[in-house]
């Protein structure tokens, strides 16, 4: 059986001190847990982390990466450069990404394909906003997201990780009932069975609001395999507790 993947965004936050002391308070809390466990860093803090986690079970993850391998790309991180900072996994196509950097289903399959070939497992996430799954496209859109991933990277999609992401969950504290999200995994694991053979060992996140309280649930789901999270991988208390639902 597969290990669940419990993955902390911090998105855009965090300090050397603040760093510092979370670090070591889930290093310290989680032991060895039961499940993969890794928390996505704002790129300036990667050395920082990696120093902390080293020999740890808590694994590096980056937010982004570019579509570049290298040159006149101002501001940007290859997955070259992550590499050597000992990066295991990269969040691509995050909606926030997606919606304030204008990333299209195209650069987010590039992306990923860019972080497969130095070895690193991009988190490729998928989501609808309120208005699609409104309209009744949900399962339209989050194909339309996989399938260009899919496509750019067949021969490998094993080796990637999905996270749903429905839009309107994120940081709203509204969160996809356990059964609307396994709904949505189910699609996406049958998108991916037609695609691999090995569709069953890719491991499908679910992410929106998810906390210590709704965690159990969620992952109990059959196609829950582990959770992206964002605004409670900031304190290392309610971090834990989703550690340790991740059985
Ligand atoms: O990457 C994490 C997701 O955007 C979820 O964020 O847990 O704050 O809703 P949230």
């Amino acid at each position: 059986m597969k290990k669940k993947l419990i993955a902390g965004n911090w998105k855009m936050n965090g300090s050397l001190a603040a760093n510092d002391a979370l670090v070591r308070a889930l290093i310290a809390g989680m032991g060895q847990p039961a499940c993969d466990v890794a928390v996505a860093v704002p790129a300036p803090y990667l050395a920082q982390v990696a120093g902390i986690a080293a020999g740890s079970a808590l694994a590096l993850a980056a937010q982004d990466v570019s579509v570049h391998e290298a040159g006149a790309y101002t501001g940007e991180t290859s997955a070259a450069m992550l590499k050597e900072f000992g990066v295991r996994y990269v969040l691509v196509g995050h909606s926030e990404r997606r919606q304030y950097h204008g990333e299209s289903d195209t650069v987010v399959a590039v992306k990923a394909q860019r972080a497969l070939a130095l070895g690193i497992t991009p988190i490729v996430c998928v989501g609808e906003t309120l208005a699609e799954r409104e309209a009744g496209q949900t399962e339209v859109v989050v194909k339309r997201q996989l399938a260009a991933v899919i496509h750019l990277n067949g021969h490998c999609i094993s080796e990637i990780v999905v996270a749903y992401e429905p839009v309107w969950a994120i940081g709203t504290g509204r969160t996809a009932s356990p059964e609307q999200a396994q709904q949505v995994h189910a699609v996406l694991r049958a998108q991916l069975a037609a695609a691999s053979e090995h569709a069953d060992r890719i491991r499908l996140l679910y992410g929106g609001s998810m906390n210590a309280a709704n965690a159990a649930q969620l992952l109990a789901q059959a196609d829950i395999d582990g959770g992206l999270v964002g605004g409670a991988a900031l304190k290392a208390q309610d971090f834990l507790q989703i550690i340790a639902a991740a059985q």
